[in-house]
């Protein structure tokens, strides 16, 4: 028909998006859709149109009822017609919360007196419908659709009347037009930080496999940011965790498609960035704060076959004098990959390695994996038989024990949704503990991985096998090296607890059974993530290559991750799989020094990349750049307070601080620590400069002080293999403290700080400071919080909250950048004080100024 026709390419949604076939014109107009083949040749996925698409009648729910309520307002949903799946629920329950001024939430429900899954975490619960919302939202009823706007210029973020919404048992899709083509988040992907919206379609199920584009990995966030034209964002987050494709279409236009929960919605209206995250993580939970040593240098391989090689690494690093703050081990520490045991002859001497670690203050770190041996000879491995015993492995759906393989072989999986398993998995822990005093946990393979589909003997066919859609998974089914959708997990099926795996196993690892064990904050580190993962573990960005281009995608997965609430994420320094070279390895180690997590790891089959293998010259690059990150501890520990306290990214992309700036909407190859950072790595072989962009504003050298005034222009940087090039932005106060090769050591070093004043001569910026490692600090007041100001010539600090530790450090050098002359005094507290003045900067050294109780002045 006619209609078909007037419909233009960028705004056809796809009726037909099974892939396994080439749709024709028949098939489309059985799911009495419109039929236009755009190119003769090949299939639609060569340029994305769909062929087949709904035509504006096709028919969907309708409004039947809307009434007001506390909170905002209750409707109902009918569908008069069936569509072409299976189990169309034909009476929806509308719920539509004005949760607060700058957050929007849509359920759209099953009659609530009939069970349906809906994702089991923590959200907030609002009685009161906000008072002064940045939103409107207008419904329409036949067909129904809402349109959310922003009050202050009526753009539309949400306008669902674009395509049919359905709501079958396991096919549930609602589209929506976007406001620009500036989409970020959706996660896990691997791709530029910025999204393609030319008919991308991002699938989310957990999978282990080795990170290539346009395949879904290792974890499921379905959040997205968007920039709006005029400098505004906003977010959206579809809280649902079952197997779905998020499509992208250049209208522009998102549409979510998933196979089964509720549709979930939540719009976050900013409206700068920075708050749209910090409203999501509202909603899921902000990250912890990490121990202060899990911000230090990482050191990890497979294949290191014994504590003694573990420890001459661990002994070879302290005597070149680089920084190193913990040593992790892989699988080859345990007897057999059988989790919770130690190779007996091989890591015999691992106690007495980490007591070592100790000693040096440095800590211990190793792998686990889900797979729990199954076949080990009766009453020699008892994870396994208790496990069995105490019911907590996931089930075949006929009530056995599902058995796939892993490492060790065949094995069984604990189910982390049951209670019960978390003890089983702390009192497994405890008594590794007792033996290897471990200090954190790396969780592995926790999508789950299996080396087989779904189990040893298959999966059986059912409906949650085989749903009437499948989304693009790699592999082509939702069993595809996992355990099988249709297995039995406490509180529902795997088929929709599949990607919470990792959540829910972190959660048992920190919150429960490290916190016990340990008595301090925990550190794990998880493959396998999902909305709320940031409350209990950071993540690496998995298998990746020791390619040039690896490099490069690590920064747009790290600023991913800082917006999805996992500020403690980096990827494999110097990469995990190939052999690395010289060259790669120190532009990785000075690049992966502003990681917020920064390990180097690699598999066992590449050849050993840690600092001491290379020459002295590359050594002394990679030591120096380490150095620098542990300079910057107290600046890099107070922005994990800020993630913690209010939702705020630690990596950061350009755009966050400069929204009006559209150039930096693309830019994925610098980013910045907080606000006032910018770090320019090099990413390419056999160049000594880089270019980078300088947004508009006065930016100075770190290392020098010198200044550059920006119109927001692209300068050339020297680069030389010994360095990363580093700004500091106008306006702010850095503080810095002279490094060591332990944070321990390092972090009770006196402060140096950094003053960057702008054109008015205006500075400012904060400390935040603790023991380090106690839980909850900043919950229990056991913290110091200090602010620096410079104004009128005058640098003032501030305690706002005090605590003893804070006592223990001393300022002892402050820099000013900037000064455009020589000041004819400096005093310190009122007394004069000796300065150094050259090259616009003023140094005022040997200072012994205690930071906290009182304010200080330096004039
Ligand atoms: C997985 C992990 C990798 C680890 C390996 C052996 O591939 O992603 O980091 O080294 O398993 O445990």
């Amino acid at each position: 028909p006619e209609s078909c026709s007037l419909i233009p390419e960028a705004w056809r949604f796809d009726c037909y998006p099974e892939r396994s076939v080439v749709v024709t014109e028949e098939m489309c107009h059985q799911r009495n859709c419109c039929f236009i083949q755009v190119s003769k040749a090949g299939s639609p996925e060569q340029n994305g149109v769909p062929w087949c698409f709904y035509p504006p009648d096709f028919p969907s729910y309708e409004l039947a009822a809307i009434s007001k309520t506390e909170t905002g307002y209750s409707g109902k949903l009918i569908r008069l017609q069936k569509t072409y799946y299976p189990n169309d629920i034909e009476t929806l329950q509308l719920d539509v919360l004005y949760e607060s001024n700058s957050r929007l939430r849509v359920k759209v429900r099953t009659d609530p007196a009939k069970q349906r899954y809906e994702v089991p975490i923590d959200v907030p619960v609002v009685k009161e419908k906000a008072p002064d919302p940045l939103y409107t939202v207008e419904f329409s009823k036949k067909p129904f659709g809402m349109v959310v706007k922003r009050k202050q210029n009526s753009a539309v973020l949400l306008n669902t009347t674009v395509a049919p919404l359905f709501y079958a048992d396991q096919f549930l899709q609602m589209s929506s037009s976007l406001p620009s083509d500036f989409v970020y988040g959706l996660g896990e992907h691997r791709s530029n930080f910025l999204h393609d919206v030319q008919w991308n379609t991002l699938t989310m199920w957990a999978r282990d496999a080795a990170p290539v584009e346009l395949t879904n990995l290792y974890g499921v966030h379905p959040f997205y940011l968007l920039m709006e034209p005029n400098g505004l964002a906003h977010g959206s987050f579809l809280l649902n965790s079952n197997a779905m494709d998020v499509v992208l279409q250049p209208a522009p236009a998102l549409t979510w498609r998933t196979i089964g929960g509720i549709l979930d919605l939540y719009i976050f209206l900013g409206p700068d960035p920075g708050s749209v995250i910090g409203e999501y993580l509202e909603v899921v939970g902000k990250p912890a704060m990490p121990p202060y040593w899990a911000l230090g240098y990482h050191l990890c391989r497979w294949g290191y076959d014994s504590s003694n090689n573990t420890w001459d690494v661990v002994r070879a690093m302290r005597n070149y004098g680089i920084p190193q703050d913990v040593q992790w081990n892989d699988i080859d520490y345990m007897d057999r990959a059988l989790d919770f045991t130690i190779d007996p002859v091989k890591f015999s001497t691992l106690p007495d390695l980490v007591k070592d670690l100790h000693i040096h203050n440095q800590r211990y770190v190793m792998i686990l994996d889900p797979g729990i041996s199954s076949t080990q000879p009766a009453g020699s491995y008892l994870p396994f038989e208790e496990g069995i015993k105490q019911g907590i492995f996931i089930n075949k759906s006929s009530g056995d024990t599902l058995i796939g393989k892993v490492w060790p072989g065949l094995t069984a999986f604990p189910d982390f949704s049951n209670p019960d398993t978390h003890e089983w998995w702390y009192q497994n822990l405890k008594k590794f503990h007792d033996k290897v005093p471990f200090d954190g946990l790396w969780i592995d393979m926790n999508e789950p991985s299996n080396f087989f589909d779904g189990s040893i003997d298959g999966c059986p066919s059912n409906d949650l096998e085989n749903p009437p859609y499948t989304p693009g998974v790699l592999g082509g089914s939702l069993r595809a090296k996992t355990v099988c959708a249709s297995a039995r997990q406490k509180i529902t099926s795997h088929y929709n607890l599949h990607n919470l795996f990792g959540l829910m196993e972190a959660k048992a690892s920190a919150r429960y059974a490290l916190k016990k064990i340990l008595g301090k904050r925990p550190f794990v580190i998880s493959r396998s993530t999902f909305p709320s993962q940031g409350v209990h573990s950071g993540h690496w960005l998995g298998d990746n290559r020791s390619k040039w281009k690896d490099l490069y995608m690590s920064i747009p997965g790290m600023l991913t991750f800082n917006l999805l609430g996992i500020p403690l994420v980096g990827a494999d320094i110097c990469g995990f799989s190939d052999t690395t070279t010289e060259e790669l390895c120190v532009r990785w180690t000075q690049l992966g020094a502003f990681y917020p997590f920064t390990r180097n790891h690699n598999t066992k089959e590449s050849k050993a990349q840690d600092p001491t293998v290379f020459s002295p010259a590359a050594q002394t690059a990679m030591k120096e750049a380490l150095l620098l990150r542990y300079s910057l501890f107290p600046f890099l520990y107070t922005l994990f307070h800020h993630a913690h306290l209010s939702g705020q990214t630690v990596a950061r992309p350009l755009f966050f601080e400069f929204p009006t700036d559209q150039k930096t909407y693309v830019i994925d190859k610098q980013f910045l620590w907080g606000k006032s950072l910018l770090v320019t790595p090099v990413l390419d072989p056999g160049v000594d400069y880089v270019v980078g962009y300088l947004p508009q504003g006065l930016w100075y050298d770190f290392y020098t002080g010198d200044s550059i005034v920006s119109k927001g222009e692209e300068v050339k940087l020297r680069a030389p293999l010994d360095k990363i090039n580093v700004h500091l932005r106008e306006g702010s106060i850095i503080p810095t403290q002279r490094p060591n090769t332990t944070l321990w050591v390092s972090s009770g070093q006196p402060l140096r700080l950094i003053v960057c004043l702008t054109e008015e001569g205006l500075a400012e910026g904060d400390l935040f400071w603790d023991d380090g490692e106690a839980l909850d600090t900043y919950e229990t007041d056991q913290y110091a919080y200090i602010t620096f100001r410079l104004k009128e010539s005058t640098m003032t600090s501030e305690v706002v909250h005090s605590h003893l530790e804070a006592s223990y450090i001393t300022v002892e050098t402050v820099s000013f950048y900037g000064v455009k002359s020589t000041p004819t005094s400096v005093t310190v507290n009122s007394q004069e004080a000796a300065f150094n003045y050259a090259a616009n900067q003023v140094r005022v050294p040997k200072l012994k100024l205690p930071t906290p109780y009182g304010e200080r002045e330096l004039t």
